[in-house]
């Protein structure tokens, strides 16, 4: 993909706490250590991966933030204001958890793949299908319509909660692509400016490490073009993590 259009991911769910931030700025570490120019676009008027990238020591793997969320002025066009760098690989775009249609309509330009968190709960599950139908039905994804994954996240172990999450995500008919586990590791993370990617690697996370890492596979195989329907007709396995647990 070097030195084309860079590929844009939107991270996006109406409902709140879900994890958009998390899995958007793990994503970006997770690329930029892997050596990509990363550009990472705040839409949220919280800011959470501003304040994120802030913290973010400066030794570690480069991200270029981009403040999407700060209202265009005089001076400043939209345009002008959400410009990437040349040379960026791949765009990753947060975004708030209230998005109306308007601001759907702005988000959904140019995207090349959509990932869901869902948490597993009901209140959840319920929360993020109705947003995935209204999704669907948006005038801007009909028209152009890109492959949605499922990241499912704080996943526990042997919970209910978390079987009813399988069954919820054969109903959406959409392919679960990873499962990350409730960990303070990501709270950690949070809070200092840091990505699972720039932890050590020394066993101690491979398994969560190896859920990154087929979420990066789906979405390079996408912008390699070759992920096949844009709905998936067939609903692949859950990721083994989810059926061990
Ligand atoms: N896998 C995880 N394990 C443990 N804590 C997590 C995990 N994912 C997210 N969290 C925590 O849950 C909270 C909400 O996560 P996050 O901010 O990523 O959600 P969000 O969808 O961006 O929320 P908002 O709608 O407010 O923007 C944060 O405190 C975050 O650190
Ligand atoms: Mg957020």
């Amino acid at each position: 993909m070097r030195g084309g259009k860079p590929a844009r991911i939107l991270v996006v769910n109406g409902k709140g706490g879900c994890g958009k931030t998390t899995i958007t700025t793990n994503l970006a570490v997770a690329y930029a250590s892997l050596g990509q120019n990363v550009s990472l676009l705040d839409y949220d008027a919280q800011a959470s991966s501003t304040q994120w990238f802030q913290q973010r020591p400066e030794d570690l793997a480069p991200i270029h933030l981009v403040q999407a969320h700060q209202r265009p002025s005089m001076y400043r066009t939209r345009a002008f204001q959400t410009h990437v760098p040349t040379g960026t690989d791949v765009v990753i775009v947060d975004t708030p958890s209230a998005v109306g249609e308007r601001e759907l309509d702005d988000l959904l330009r140019g995207v090349a793949v959509i990932l869901i968190p869902l948490l597993p709960s009901a209140i959840d599950l319920r929360a993020g299908t109705h947003f995935i139908a209204s999704l669907l039905k948006h005038r801007s994804y009909r028209a152009q319509p890109v492959p949605i994954g499922l990241v499912a996240n704080r996943a526990r172990r042997n919970t209910i909660k978390l079987s009813r999450f399988t069954d919820a995500t054969e109903t959406l008919q959409l392919p679960l692509i990873a499962t990350f586990r409730d960990s303070p590791v990501y709270t950690r993370m949070a809070d200092d400016g840091r990505g699972l990617f720039d932890l050590e690697e020394n066993g101690r996370y491979q398994a969560e490490r190896a859920q990154w890492l087929q979420l990066i596979h789906w979405l390079d195989a996408i912008r390699a073009g070759s992920a096949g329907p844009v709905r998936a007709e067939r609903v692949p396995k859950p990721a083994p993590s989810l059926v061990r647990a």
